[in-house]
């Protein structure tokens, strides 16, 4: 249950959300993921209002402008990591493309596994898996990633190693981060930090940005 969030995201802003269990994280971000819809008020995507789109129009906004990164990598075991990666594209085409293959090894490359392409998940450490989660989400060039405890799951090394995946993609494409964490310093390392209690946002802290 949210009340009375009133929140922009500004383009290219790093920030991260944290509050205690049950305080409505997952809940804002399926929200602003279009996921979920609210009970009441408005979710604006790129100033557009989206309360009167079909699903088909959400599920189309979602895959244009949204990437999702969360805290179990889901993915496909019996896929390789280029065929997880390029999943997205194959599913918003209907079909298969040489180049989303392409493309899937390239953003493989971005994320530090060239040479895993083939892998199938198991093969991989728990931080791979990761971060052929991350390039799964951000093989669509979306505008905005959600990531709700994207490294909850990870040892402290790999952790670290993920987020400053984050941060270097953050960097190289102006893609905005929106991240779920309990962790205090990741927090800290971000741009913003949102503070959720209750379903309501009681702090918004701003650091200087990031030299990009
Ligand atoms: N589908 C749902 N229907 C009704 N209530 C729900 C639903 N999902 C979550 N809630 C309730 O909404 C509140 C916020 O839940 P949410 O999952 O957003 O918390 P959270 O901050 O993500 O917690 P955590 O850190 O444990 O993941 C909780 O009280 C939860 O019980
Ligand atoms: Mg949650």
């Amino acid at each position: 249950m949210l009340r009375g969030i009133d929140l922009t995201i500004g383009r290219a802003e790093f920030t991260a959300l944290i509050g205690p269990s049950g305080s409505g994280k997952s809940t804002l971000l399926n929200l602003i993921g279009l996921l979920d819809r609210p009970s009441a008020g408005h979710v604006l995507l790129g100033g557009r209002r989206t309360r009167d789109l079909t699903d088909d129009d959400l599920t189309r906004l979602r895959g244009e402008e949204l990437g999702f990164i969360f805290q179990f990598h889901h993915l496909i075991p019996s896929l390789t990591a280029v065929e997880n990666v390029m999943l997205p594209l194959a599913l918003r085409r209907g079909r298969i493309h040489d180049k989303d293959r392409e493309e899937a090894r390239r953003v493989l490359r971005a994320v530090g596994l060239e040479g895993r392409g083939r892998a199938r998940p198991r093969e991989l450490s728990g931080g791979q898996q990761q971060r052929v989660a991350v390039a799964r989400a951000l093989i669509g060039k979306p505008s905005l990633v959600l990531a709700d405890e994207p490294t909850g799951n990870l040892d402290t090394e790999s952790s670290q190693e993920v987020f400053s995946l984050f941060r270097t993609l953050h960097r190289a494409h102006d893609t905005a981060f929106l991240l779920v964490t309990h962790d205090e310093a990741l927090a800290n390392a971000c741009d913003r930090a949102l503070v959720l209690v209750d379903g309501r946002i009681v702090e918004d802290r701003l650091r200087h940005a990031s030299p990009r």
